[in-house]
């Protein structure tokens, strides 16, 4: 019998939004680490971590701190992660990622264990994860591709820290500045979001489509293998993706049938009392579904996660807990 395999894991992006709840989702979910390293830019070097009990000292990073790491969580944005993932490739590290660098790149596995465990068997030291509103979706709606799934039609609504820490803050400060009769400061997000709603999800680019739309079809679309359209809408709500769906199946079903098919779904709870919400979610691992309607070929259901916690920290967890129960088995 050999002792249970224990990893030296680093969290690119430790001191952001996704970084503080995957650091907590580790200590949780009893992640087996030896060293957890707290990796961040210049600018929040020596912030302090929590970590469940234990306290982590974020470090700027630098190529030594990458070095005897075996799995890198890159939490950190675009940029790090071309910056920081090839290298900590080459010092042996597999690494995971939650930004849209690898979700692009289609030779790199896109996981959401709780429907495509298969995909890791292919990986070559980097799993990408999904954007989290394509991550609700999916989880929603992959018990439905056996109903012969054809069509995904989709609005978004996400919270002010789908933009980050600083679209959280600014959220905060602009209610706050708002209820005093203070002016308003607009600095991370396109506009004034308190007491706001408006249809843009980072950059607008070619055609119009916002990155958040861009990265909900991409993804939603390699996750299910149906064409998707999506609207990605910011609303003034602190945590939370809603999903308001539209799905198209290739005959008519019953309601009777659809919710046989989302009923004791891993990941996934179906809500008959009332519908989920935002507020409902925060801090769960799983994906809410609500207000299901059946029309014929046509499905609508409203869904709701955590974007930081089921929409990443979670997902980025088990695929992690998939790598190491390869290793084990390997070991043994
Ligand atoms: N927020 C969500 O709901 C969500 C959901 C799914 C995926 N994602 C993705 O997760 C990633 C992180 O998002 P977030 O919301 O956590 O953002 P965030 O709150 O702004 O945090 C960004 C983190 O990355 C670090 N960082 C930025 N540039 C860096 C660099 N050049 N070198 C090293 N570290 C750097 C920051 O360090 P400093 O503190 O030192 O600046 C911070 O720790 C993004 O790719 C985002 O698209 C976010």
């Amino acid at each position: 019998m050999f002792p249970r395999r224990r990893y030296t894991v680093a969290v690119l992006g430790a001191t952001g939004a996704v970084g503080r709840e995957l650091l907590q989702t580790l200590d949780q979910r009893r992640f087996p680490t030896a060293e957890v390293r707290a990796l961040c830019s210049e600018s929040s070097a020596g912030e302090e971590l929590s970590f469940g009990k234990r306290t982590l000292r974020a470090h700027a990073v630098v190529p030594e701190q990458l070095e005897g790491v075996e799995i890198l969580f890159v939490a950190a944005g675009d940029e790090a992660a071309a910056r920081w993932i090839p290298a900590a490739r080459e010092a042996g590290a597999v690494c995971v990622d939650v930004s849209r660098w690898s979700a692009a790149q289609a030779d790199v596995p896109l996981a959401v264990p709780d429907l495509n465990a298969e995909v890791l068997a292919d990986h070559t030291g980097l799993i990408a994860s999904p954007c989290a509103a394509a991550l609700v979706c999916a989880v929603a709606l992959h018990p439905l591709r056996d109903l012969g799934l054809s069509h995904v039609d989709v609005t978004s609504l996400e919270p002010a820290s789908g933009a980050g820490l600083g679209g959280l803050n600014e959220l905060s400060k602009q209610t706050v500045s708002l209820l005093n009769f203070q002016p308003v400061d607009v600095e991370v997000h396109p506009h004034r979001l308190a007491f706001n709603v408006y249809p843009q999800v980072g950059d607008l680019g070619e055609g119009g489509a916002s990155a958040g739309e861009r990265a909900l079809e991409q993804d939603l679309t390699r996750l299910l293998g149906v064409p998707t359209l999506a609207t990605a809408v910011r609303v003034p709500v602190f945590v939370g993706t809603s999903v308001s769906v539209t799905a198209r199946l290739q005959r008519s079903a019953t309601l009777d049938e659809v919710r046989g098919r989302l009923e004791g779904v891993a990941g996934l709870t179906l809500v008959d009392a009332g519908y989920p919400m935002p507020m409902d979610v925060a801090e769960a691992s799983d994906v809410r579904v609500g207000r299901l309607r059946v029309d014929g070929n046509v499905v609508r259901l409203w869904a709701v996660s955590d974007n930081l916690k089921r929409g990443a920290a979670v997902n980025l967890v088990q695929v992690a807990e998939l790598l190491d129960a390869v290793w084990t088995a390997a070991q043994a």
